[in-house]
């Protein structure tokens, strides 16, 4: 035997789901020959059990095929994601705590929060992903400094952005500027779950996901596709907000989802030149709605200029200014959502089971009853329509 043999019987081999061969890839490390016997490393990227064994099986039928008696390898395997507790539906397994950031109204700070709760809890020491799943309107990239930064592609996937020590995707880093877009309904389903199952998040701690205003689609896929561990709502003082900020917190309990808390943002306002707070808004007007839907406010954000100057110019107040007062109430609210999810996970966690779809996304209800409707049903196959 000898290495060139060796390598052209592994080329042979390709990697589980692609069209390129593990040799290529660069995958085989360590070949070590010892007259007819072989043994070697592979290195690969997932931890997929069978994907570790379609590789041992077919290099070792290749290497037989081309001559080799023993065959030693040693597969190089990412370890498991740790066991989470929570069940039902997941299409992105390696990311351990969901966070969804949501308002009923429009312009309440909803990526502003995401943005500085997110770089709190990287502060804090976890690996944080931040994804901005407002189609329509996504303003992560600019918040975070990277709106000219395209993101690496690799095979079928996308690598996340990364800034100020987070991952980050949004479809502003997909499309060009500018750009408008006309998705509808169904588009924002598979945008979501591509955004969940096609971008390579590490295995992060904690996905913060930045949600368009009010109470859709959007919010409704991302709670099927992945157990929500943990909800966040994002009010401003009015009135008027705080009846559509209801409108969320009872969207959370609808689907499930276990309340970290109220942020009450642009809550009174703290003026540069003299650091004297104003009541604008209002300020503390949260307080009886977080105890009606036994919660918590977890901050009030003050309006700062230098918050909407640092969502403008890409840096946000929490890492450029973190010892300023907005940052500390940012920090210890990130402390109080990481108490939280700590709490609800040693309680066994979430389950999204209750909330999935009876029949196929895309598919009504009432279009499935009669040709699949087993011979033992008889209410025209579960749907409610007959
Ligand atoms: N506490 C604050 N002080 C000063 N400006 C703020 C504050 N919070 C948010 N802003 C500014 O208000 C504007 C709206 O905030 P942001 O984009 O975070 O809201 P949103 O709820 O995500 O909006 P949308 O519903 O459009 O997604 C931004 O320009 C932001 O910089
Ligand atoms: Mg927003």
């Amino acid at each position: 035997m000898t290495e060139e043999i060796v390598k052209s019987a592994l080329s042979k081999v390709m990697y589980p789901g692609f069209t390129k061969d593990i040799v290529t890839f660069g995958f085989v490390k360590d070949i070590k020959i010892d007259g007819n016997d072989v043994s070697f490393t592979v290195d690969i990227t997932s931890s997929a059990p069978e994907v570790a064994q379609q590789i041992k099986d077919e290099a070792t039928a290749e290497l037989k095929r081309a001559g080799a008696a023993g065959v030693g390898i040693n597969i190089k395997a990412p370890v498991m994601p740790r066991e989470s507790s929570s069940r039902g539906k997941n299409i992105a397994p390696q990311v351990k705590n969901f966070l969804m950031v949501s308002s009923g109204k429009g312009g309440v700070g909803k990526s502003t929060t995401s943005v500085n709760i997110a770089i709190a809890l990287a502060a804090q020491g976890k690996k944080v992903g931040l994804l901005d799943a407002d189609i329509y309107g996504p303003n992560i990239p600019r918040m975070l400094g990277v709106a000219d930064v395209k993101p690496e592609v690799n095979g079928n996937k996308v690598l996340p952005i990364k800034a100020y020590g987070i991952e980050m995707m949004s479809m502003g880093s997909l499309m060009e500027e500018g750009q408008s877009l006309i998705w509808r309904g169904a588009m924002i389903m598979k945008a979501i779950e591509q955004f969940l199952r096609d971008i390579l998040w590490s295995e992060l701690d904690v996905l913060v996901i930045d949600m368009p205003p009010g109470t859709g689609d959007a919010q409704l896929t991302l709670a099927q596709s992945v157990p929500v561990t943990a909800g966040l709502t994002v009010t401003t003082p009015q009135g008027v907000s705080l009846d559509d900020s209801r409108r969320s917190l009872d969207m959370f309990k609808k689907l499930n989802i276990p309340i970290a808390g109220i942020v009450e943002n642009m809550s009174g306002f703290i003026a540069p030149d003299t650091g004297v707070e104003y009541d604008i808004f209002g300020k503390g007007t949260s307080e009886p709605m977080a105890k009606e839907f036994d919660t918590k406010v977890i901050a009030e954000i003050p309006i700062e200029p230098s918050i909407r100057t640092g969502g403008d110019e890409g840096k946000p107040i929490t890492f450029v200014a973190p010892t300023s007062e907005s940052a500390k109430r940012y920090l210890a609210a990130a402390e109080s959502i990481w108490a939280t999810i700590e709490e609800i996970n040693a309680n066994g966690g979430v389950d999204n089971e209750a909330v999935q779809p009876t029949t196929p996304p895309g598919v009504s209800a009432c279009s499935t009853g009669g040709a699949t409707a087993s011979s033992h049903s008889h209410s025209g196959g579960g749907c409610g329509c007959n």
